[in-house]
């Protein structure tokens, strides 16, 4: 059974039909990539799986368990995170916090609680710090930790965007277009990093334009235009349709 399923899902914007009838099934373990042109419903749909948006009908299931009419927070505690287009980083905080962001999203006492210590103990606020830690060893940002974000390069926000995604270790991760702005060595990083998490059983939903990225880490890619799905195979597949070629990537 796949991990995440969505069944003909539609969702509206006023008279708009930003996303109609899309189906799609990721299972454990894989990168799936969604491409298509700037206002197909890429966004929309990621929005719609984590509780942002309303569907106007179809179904969502995590795990076999309907999840379509949960709230962002109950979504999450199905094991999914998110990253959002336009950056999610607190540029004044140092890096260790970002990460702690992360920690026990779900808490009520979250970030206020681990900083300054309300409603905690001891002990869970060094297991959240240790584990932000590590957390940041992997990803290679170890020696940064308490430097501010916004003295950061864009690309080290990004991997830290990531990471603080990753505190929990979602099953479901789902990722909007986090290769602009990188450079092409750390597009290869990003894309090596995708590859362990899918390899560790991650579930990874990719949305991204940059389409060599996309060929190289994805086991399957759906292509969205206008809100429909027009071709949905491996990369090989979906590089050589020709409909998705007129549609997208013959401009891209
Ligand atoms: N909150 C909203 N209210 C009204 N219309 C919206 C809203 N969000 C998205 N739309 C519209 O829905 C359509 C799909 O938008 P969406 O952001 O999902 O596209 P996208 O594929 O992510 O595009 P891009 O590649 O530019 O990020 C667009 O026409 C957009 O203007
Ligand atoms: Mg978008």
């Amino acid at each position: 059974m796949a991990l995440l399923e969505v069944e003909g899902l539609s969702v509206a914007f006023g008279g708009l039909a930003a996303l109609s009838g899309v189906s799609l099934a990721v299972s454990a373990g894989t990168v799936y990539a969604i491409i298509g042109p700037n206002g197909a419903g890429k966004t929309t749909l990621l929005n719609a799986v984590a509780g942002y948006v309303r569907p106007a009908s179809g179904r969502i299931r995590i795990d076999g368990r309907d999840t379509t009419d949960l709230a962002p927070h109950a979504i999450a505690r199905q094991g999914l995170r998110r990253t959002f287009q336009n950056g999610g980083v607190w540029g004044e905080m140092t890096v260790l916090e970002n990460i702690l962001v992360g920690v026990d999203h779900d808490a009520q006492s979250g970030l206020l609680g681990i900083l300054f210590g309300f409603g905690r103990d001891r002990r869970t606020e060094r297991r959240a710090v240790a584990e932000a830690r590590a957390i940041l060893a992997r990803a290679g940002l170890a020696g940064i930790e308490d430097k501010r974000v916004r003295d950061l390069s864009f690309g080290q926000q990004r991997v830290i965007e990531i990471s603080r995604a990753l505190v929990s270790r979602p099953r479901i991760l789902l990722l909007d277009e986090p290769a602009v702005g990188l450079s092409e060595s750390e597009r290869e990083e990003l894309g090596a990093r995708l590859r362990a998490l899918a390899q560790e059983g991650t579930a990874v939903i990719l949305v991204e334009h940059v389409v060599d990225l996309v060929m190289a880490v994805s086991d399957r890619v759906l292509v969205l235009n206008s809100g429909q799905v027009l071709a949905e195979g491996t990369p090989e597949e979906v590089r050589g349709d020709a409909a998705v070629v007129e549609a997208y990537l013959g401009s891209a």
